[in-house]
């Protein structure tokens, strides 16, 4: 199974990419060629992979890990109620269609 979903990249440039069952939404990315630098390795500490999920498919996304919330919080100046750190972003049928915006703390 896969998904279909939408990137805009940090110049606002937008391109299609397919999210396979089996990966994290970083690991979609980085499949799709998008240049995410996940400096941590997607242990939920660098928010490198940073991203905002489109509010009508935000609540598909799920519930945020708790060292999420926390290193979101300290990268406030990006981050928003629509903030995903896309190494904890599970895959889910739900964000089929959805907008990924990238958008890097730290
Ligand atoms: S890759 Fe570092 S927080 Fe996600």
């Amino acid at each position: 199974m896969s998904i279909n979903i939408n990137v805009v990249n940090e110049s606002g440039e937008t391109r299609g990419a397919t999210w396979e069952e089996d990966q994290t939404l970083l690991d979609a990315l980085l499949a799709n060629q998008f240049p995410v630098l996940a400096t941590c390795g997607g242990n939920a500490s660098c928010a490198t992979c940073h991203a905002y999920i489109d509010p009508e498919h935000f609540e598909a996304s799920g519930e945020r890990t708790e060292a999420e919330e926390d290193l979101l919080d300290m990268v406030d100046d990006v981050a928003n109620e629509y903030s995903r750190l896309s190494c904890q972003t599970e895959y889910a049928e739900g964000l089929d269609g959805a907008t990924v915006t990238l958008k890097p703390g730290m």
